[in-house]
């Protein structure tokens, strides 16, 4: 079984993909932070101020790749994956399911209202922005949607159990 998970900053990935590689004993990756790893930088904040984040996106696409030929795994991606086809083509590779967590903007605002390591969240209105346009790409893309709003992450564990 290989699961991805896609969303925005804040709707749950890395939570919701720890909690369910335990429930269905698969290993679990974060691309964040094997982006983080291969550029040899200390953190996400650190790449996108000295390197830029077009040499952020390359990696990604690094990352994307290799996981073409994993399985028995639940990848949690990094929020901008959709904007890249060819990372979402190499996630599906080997049967990959992909789980669209849905969360509103008003919920993921709260959520990462005090986080400091979102480069692309620091101003709202380019959030927001970048929000509204993505949203259309995760549905596109999404074999499973889950709602997140709302819920703890026991419900959307259940929910997810529930459509896989
Ligand atoms: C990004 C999302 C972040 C991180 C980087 C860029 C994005 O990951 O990869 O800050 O473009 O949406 P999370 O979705 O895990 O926060």
């Amino acid at each position: 079984m290989k699961i991805i998970l896609i969303g925005f900053m804040g709707s749950g990935k890395t939570t919701v993909g720890h909690l369910l590689a335990k429930k269905l004993n698969l290993k679990v990756v974060d691309m964040d932070d094997l982006i983080v790893k291969i550029s040899k930088k200390k953190s996400i904040n650190e790449i996108f101020t000295k390197d830029g984040e077009t040499h952020f996106r390359e990696l990604e696409i690094e990352v994307g790749k290799s996981m073409a030929d994993k399985k028995n795994i639940i990848i949690s991606t990094s929020g901008g994956v959709v904007i890249n086809k060819i990372i979402i083509d190499h996630l599906k590779m080997n049967d990959g399911k992909i789980i669209f967590l849905k969360t509103s903007f008003l919920e993921i605002n709260k959520r990462l209202k005090n986080i400091k390591d979102r480069p692309l969240f620091k101003d709202k209105k380019i959030a927001k922005k970048l929000f509204t346009f993505r949203q259309r790409l995760y549905e596109e893309y999404a074999d499973i949607i889950v709602d997140t709003s709302n819920k703890t992450v026991d419900e959307v564990i259940i929910s997810l159990l529930k459509k896989i």
